[in-house]
């Protein structure tokens, strides 16, 4: 893992020892969750809340979410399986706070406050607005105050450390630049700079070769059933080598995919037949579907018990936002102050 380095005065080492660190990250409830995303974020999110434990934030990202879901019922449908999928794979409420974002309302309340010491030329500069716009998704204000609400998102419980992809590097640099700016306008140091951790994990590719993504519909969901594992490890796309030829492991997707999923002497053995022509991709697409389905097959009960369990879910989430808030309406409070909207300061205001 890559830590980036912060501006505007973060609390400094990272590592159990040392300054408080808090962790956060958000997931958007845009789609299933697929492999990409956990070999890419879900992995390393859940490592985090062992070494962070009692001061990792996972919330699921529904306001984001409204960007791109149009439909209430199947955001609603998303959202629990975004929190099935966290807790199936072994989210721990005993050591992470996991939360729905739209339960904390104080964080659109800093997404106004934070909007008014941001300049506009910044948002201008995102990247993933025009990446978005040019895939068709309406260009709304909400999609170009996406950054902002990212920003209120984690400066709310001050967090210092951000697991993201390196798709979000920009959102952070653009959160610590907010952050600067509040601390600069009102001569305080409220704002941590929060450091972005990115996952040295390679892009996980998709059916196709592309990055696997929900967008080009080239996607292995985590809780494919074998059926559905089979089918779409069909449609892996290979070169035309003829059988008894050499192929090159390090451009063949199969491989690529079978390398998260198998030991490391299973991924050097398709390795080396590959090379010396011993393999051919029958066997290896047959290889990798036995792999896919036996990796998540232990969470797999654990995610039909949780989807008869829907009060233990709510639950957790009532739990999570109950210790999110209490960090943020701190955070409100402080930021009430500092800027002039507390009632006790107009009270006490001189003439
Ligand atoms: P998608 O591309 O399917 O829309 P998101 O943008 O919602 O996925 O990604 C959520 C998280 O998963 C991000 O941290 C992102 O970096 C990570 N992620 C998504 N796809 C991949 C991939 N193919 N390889 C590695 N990480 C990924
Ligand atoms: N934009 C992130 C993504 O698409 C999701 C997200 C929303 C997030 N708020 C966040 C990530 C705060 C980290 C911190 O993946």
């Amino acid at each position: 893992m890559t830590a980036k380095s912060d501006t505007a005065g973060s609390t400094g080492t990272s590592g159990t020892s040392g300054p408080v660190e808090r962790v956060l990250s958000g997931i958007q409830p845009s789609g299933v969750l697929h492999i990409g995303n956990y070999f890419g974020a879900i992995k390393q999110h859940l490592e985090y809340q062992e070494q962070y434990a009692g001061e990792a934030f996972y919330f699921i990202a529904d306001y984001h979410a409204l960007t791109t879901v149009r439909d209430p019922e199947e955001m609603a449908r998303l959202v629990r399986g975004v929190a099935l999928d966290y807790l199936a794979l072994g989210l721990d409420p005993g050591k992470a706070t996991f939360y729905r974002q739209s339960d904390l309302p104080e964080v659109c309340e800093l997404t106004w406050i934070l909007g008014c010491v941001t300049g506009k030329g910044l948002l201008d500069r995102a990247v993933s607005f025009k990446d978005k716009v040019q895939q068709g998704i309406a260009a709304s204000a909400g999609l170009y105050m996406y950054p902002l609400l990212q920003a209120a998102d984690i400066l709310i419980v001050r967090s210092t450390i951000v697991p993201v992809g390196q798709d979000q590097a920009q959102h952070l640099e653009i959160t610590r630049d907010i952050a600067g700016s509040f601390n600069a306008a009102y001569d305080c140091t409220l704002f941590p700079g929060p450091k972005t951790m990115l996952n040295d994990a390679a892009v996980v590719p998709g059916m196709d070769g592309q990055k696997m993504s929900k967008s080009y519909d080239n996607t292995v969901p985590i809780f494919a059933s074998e059926d559905e594992i089979v089918a779409r490890v069909k449609r892996v796309k290979t070169s035309s080598t003829p059988l008894g030829e050499p192929i090159d492991p390090d451009t063949d997707i199969v491989y690529q995919l079978y390398r998260l999923f198998a030991s490391q002497e299973d991924g050097d053995a398709m390795r080396r037949a590959y090379q010396a022509g011993d393999m051919g991709y029958g066997t290896s697409k047959g290889l990798l579907q036995t792999a896919m389905a036996s990796y998540f097959e232990p969470y797999r009960d654990r995610r039909h018990e949780l989807e008869g369990d829907l009060d233990y879910v709510e639950d957790v989430l009532q739990q999570g936002v109950k210790r999110a808030r209490e960090e943020a309406r701190q955070t409100m409070e402080l930021v009430r102050e500092r800027v002039g909207l507390d009632s006790r300061a107009m009270m006490g205001a001189a003439q």
